[in-house]
């Protein structure tokens, strides 16, 4: 019998999904779409339901598009920084964490710089956590929206060629990705500088490439992972320029890839650096499609864990 809804009142990760909810998120993700292209994008779904984003790390495509799917939805939202929150004047998160749960939302949503601190406050609290990005552990709803964005294109996961190529070693995108994207069927060939290549990324099921033209030739999907200037302490590569040389996606390295293979980013973008601009912004280029299905999935999410059955009350 096909899932209908999510059990857990948190999701923290694609490490813990099977499939099935994977496939859940994906299709009703796919239904709710249609919202977002109405004149009047707002369904009364999710309404009396209180949703707070709660960002330690600066963000413009998550926290917006959460803050966006939770408004078409129709959740009442409210926005805590960091910066704006007490932690400034020395509150724990977790006293800050149960200071946001005495006041009754059904939903924290956290980006946090440290790995874990999402699982931390979860276990800790009574409403639902959502994992908007912990360190260099997970980034479940950018894995989401990068499958969706992939199946919409081919139709199907299961039997493709996804390369990702970067900053393997700091990036919680590909680590999502690379979970995501194998339970569903997908072969994962990974790339970089030796320095940014942890040996543990064969465990999570992806295949190390010794360069990157071998990671991406005759690839479905190329995924370009972010330089993260701000985690990069120490020189883990000679330079910049010699980056771009050997890991930057430029026209003639797409030449190597399948003829129709898509190109993804989650962003933001250092442009001529892991890709080219005129890759960036060509016609094989889906990075703006994965920040349309940003919303849907993050509808889909909020959806799957508060409103009840799935689509039950969509209308
Ligand atoms: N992809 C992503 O997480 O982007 P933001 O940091 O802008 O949210």
């Amino acid at each position: 019998m096909p899932l209908i809804s999510l059990t857990q009142k948190d999701l923290l990760g694609i490490e813990d999904l099977t499939p099935e909810e994977i496939k859940l998120i994906l299709d009703t993700a796919e239904m709710l779409k249609e919202i977002s292209r109405r004149e009047i994008k707002k369904v009364p779904t999710l309404r009396g339901k209180t949703i707070v984003t709660f960002f330690f790390e600066s963000s413009t495509r998550t926290r917006t598009s959460f803050d966006i799917a939770a408004k078409r939805l129709s959740a009442d939202t409210f926005s805590l920084t960091g910066s704006s929150s007490s932690l400034t004047k020395g509150e724990t998160l977790l006293d800050t964490a149960r200071n946001l749960e005495a006041m009754n939302p059904d939903l924290i949503i956290i980006r946090h710089p440290a790995s874990g601190a999402p699982h931390f406050v979860a276990e800790r609290i009574k409403p639902g956590v959502i994992n908007a990005g912990d360190g260099m552990h997970e980034h479940p709803t950018q894995a989401l929206l990068d499958m969706l964005t992939v199946r919409d294109r081919f139709g199907r996961l299961d039997g493709l060629k996804l390369a990702i190529v970067g900053d393997l070693f700091h990036s919680r995108v590909a680590r999502s990705n690379i979970m995501g994207f194998s339970k569903m069927g997908a072969k994962v060939m990974v790339a970089g500088p030796p320095s940014l290549v942890p040996p543990f990324i064969q465990h999570l099921g992806a295949e190390v490439a010794p360069t990157m033209e071998e990671a991406i030739s005759g690839a479905d999907v190329i995924m370009m992972l972010r330089v993260q200037n701000e985690r990069l302490q120490g020189a883990f590569f000679p330079s910049v320029r010699e980056y771009a040389v050997f890991y930057g996606l430029d026209r003639k390295k797409l030449a190597l890839a399948k003829e129709n293979a898509l190109v993804m980013h989650p962003g933001p973008i250092n442009r001529g650096v892991e890709i080219s601009p005129d890759v960036a912004d060509g016609p094989q280029s889906v990075i703006m499609d994965q920040v349309t299905n940003g919303v849907a999935v993050r509808m889909a999410v909020l959806l799957l864990l508060i409103g009840g059955r799935a689509g039950e009350k969509a209308n």
